[in-house]
């Protein structure tokens, strides 16, 4: 094997494939394994260099399969474990690598561990696999302390003998204690297992929560909020008992060893909400190897915040002698072509204004999807011409919008599960619509199951999805899924086969642009240009590979890209 095919994450473009809405091969309403192997030819034409799959495993599918109740298995309604063979036999044929989700900070509570844990009672070893606390009060009647659950509500749950357990997301969701051997076994096992069938790397979910130090004083004496929610980012030091703790990284030094069995070697990608300036450490080579910089996905439209974005990833890539990642979208946060379309306040914080927009069906705030689709093509631009690997999420490459009046009684998010109608948040749900295949909705579904009779998809699609469907858009030169697949093409060809990661900043139009350089394979160099201003800005001589939108006399205009090749 060359080092080149060992290195094949580090410049990678991965698709992340959300299996319940991706699409539907048995008619039964959900997405599974064998809907993904009926789409490889999609995503091999579409250019990218491997797929994520998130969780398939067998779930109660509390919070979309990331409560999982048995590591080693694929869960029953997508499919079996010869499936999962067929596909990732598939994706390796058609020359894409396969990543799998692994969730180690909690199971779900239907996993046989959780049983047995309630069924041994306290003090058991088999408790001693989570983290289980006396309760206070006279008879354990009050939580341990006041922490909270990152999905709302406390992060304590009662089991009805004085103790409670921990679960940092849902109450279906037990956090492991990460103190125990076992524990550390266990998941060993389960990278060897997914390794062994196929599996080329892994992401790693919550990867910044595994260590917890909640011993080290009195319960009681833990501030309520320790800065506890993954996405407001802990404060990063090594005073917060549960986020982002040194000793997380022990853990993954020890994985590496298991990566390294293999041949290539495994890789893996931390999704770790920490500071920029943390990220690093998750990253290094002797850890995971790479870990998301989701600064891109909490930017609004602005040259300075993404210039910062731009500057942070690469310093943390330089600092962990790895590649950083670009991350628009995914599965947790509303899709990009709608943030772009709302009201851009700089410095916002982050989703705020998506979140009140979507609290109320998508009321409050003008959507403007020219805006929106015009900024999401200059992103993409962007973004592919950077150094590092690129994810992006499902259904962006057709230019989708969050689906905002998903009716209340309708939503699967247990985020949104945990909160009264009206006055809190409306969850993720309106980035993981089953996806639109075909515009004739004969059957009710945009052709998101094979069979004609089927159920209907699990989340409802709006009558909007029929312009956004895969067969219109292959058809259009013009479309966002045309102008993906271009884009993909020319960083193939042009940028990743170089190896070389560097980066100049071109400052000539600092300011309203983003632009930078990068050498291409054949000797010319790129010229990416990002115009956020209302003024057109001249692009240098050269050859203009491709651009966002059409120039205006010769002139780079507002919320456009380009890549010039220069000599
Ligand atoms: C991060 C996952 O991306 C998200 O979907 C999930 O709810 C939490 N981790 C808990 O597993």
């Amino acid at each position: 094997m060359t080092n080149a095919h060992a290195d094949w994450w580090k410049q990678a473009v991965v698709y992340q494939v959300y299996p319940r809405s991706f699409y539907d091969a048995n008619g039964d309403g959900l997405g599974d394994i064998a809907g993904v192997t009926a789409k490889i030819d999609y995503l091999a034409a579409l250019g990218v260099d491997a797929i994520w799959l998130s969780p398939f495993y067998p779930s109660p599918l509390i919070d979309g399969g990331y409560d999982v109740a048995d590591y080693r298995d694929v869960d029953p309604r997508l499919g079996t474990l010869e499936d999962f063979d067929k596909m990732a036999a598939a994706a390796h044929a058609a020359g894409m690598k396969v990543i799998v989700d692994i969730v180690p900070n909690h199971t779900s509570t239907e996993h046989e561990w959780f049983r047995a844990a309630l069924a041994a009672g306290p003090g058991s070893p088999e408790r001693d696999r989570y983290i289980f606390r006396p309760g206070r009060g006279e008879h354990g009647e009050l939580p341990p302390n006041g922490w909270k659950s990152t999905f709302g509500g406390p992060a304590w749950e009662p089991v009805g003998d004085g103790e409670w357990y921990l679960h940092l997301f849902a109450v279906e969701q037990a956090d492991l204690n990460w103190k125990n051997p076992e524990v550390h076994e266990d998941f060993k096992t389960t990278l060897r297992f997914w390794s062994d069938r196929g599996a080329d790397g892994f992401r790693i979910d919550v990867a910044h929560a595994l260590a917890k130090d909640i011993d080290s004083r009195p319960l009681e004496d833990w501030p309520d909020d320790p800065g506890q929610s993954c996405l407001a980012q802990s404060g990063s030091d090594d005073e917060n008992p549960l986020w982002d703790r040194p000793e997380v990284h022990d853990i993954y030094r020890e994985w590496r060893q298991v990566f390294n069995e293999y041949e290539p070697a495994r890789f893996a990608v931390g999704e770790a909400w920490v500071a920029p300036e943390h990220q690093w450490m998750y990253a290094s080579t002797d850890e995971l190897g790479q870990v998301f910089n989701f600064e891109f996905a909490k930017k609004n439209w602005f040259a300075a915040d993404f210039r910062l974005a731009i500057e942070e990833g690469l310093d943390a890539a330089e600092r962990s002698k790895s590649t950083t990642t670009w991350v628009l979208s995914n599965h947790d946060v509303p899709r990009h072509a709608t943030r772009f379309a709302l009201p851009q306040v700089p410095s916002s914080t982050h989703h705020q204004i998506a979140t009140d927009w979507l609290l109320r069906d998508g009321t409050t705030y003008y959507e403007d999807r020219e805006a929106g689709t015009r900024r999401s093509r200059a992103a993409l631009l962007m973004e592919l011409g950077l150094p590092g690997s690129v994810y992006l999420y499902q259904g962006e490459e057709l230019g989708l919008f969050e689906v905002a009046d998903i009716p209340w009684g309708a939503l699967e998010d247990p985020q949104a599960q945990m909160t009264a109608h009206g006055d809190a948040i409306k969850g993720r749900d309106g980035c993981r619509v089953p996806l639109p295949w075909t515009s004739l909705d004969a059957t009710g579904d945009f052709g998101f199951s094979g069979p004609a009779d089927h159920a209907a998809p699990h989340l409802p699609q709006p009558a909007w999805f029929a312009q956004f469907a895969v067969d219109v858009e292959e058809g259009d030169e013009a479309s966002m899924l045309s102008f993906y697949r271009a884009a993909l093409a020319l960083r193939r060809a042009l940028i990743v086969p170089t190896g070389d990661t560097s980066l100049a900043w071109d400052e000539a139009n600092a300011g309203d642009v983003v632009a930078y350089q990068r050498p291409l394979a054949d000797g010319r160099t790129l010229v990416s240009m990002t115009n956020f201003g209302a003024t057109p800005v001249a692009l240098p001589a050269g050859e203009v590979l491709i651009a966002s939108a059409e120039l205006v006399d010769g002139k780079l205009p507002q919320d456009a890209s380009a890549w010039i090749a220069c000599a």
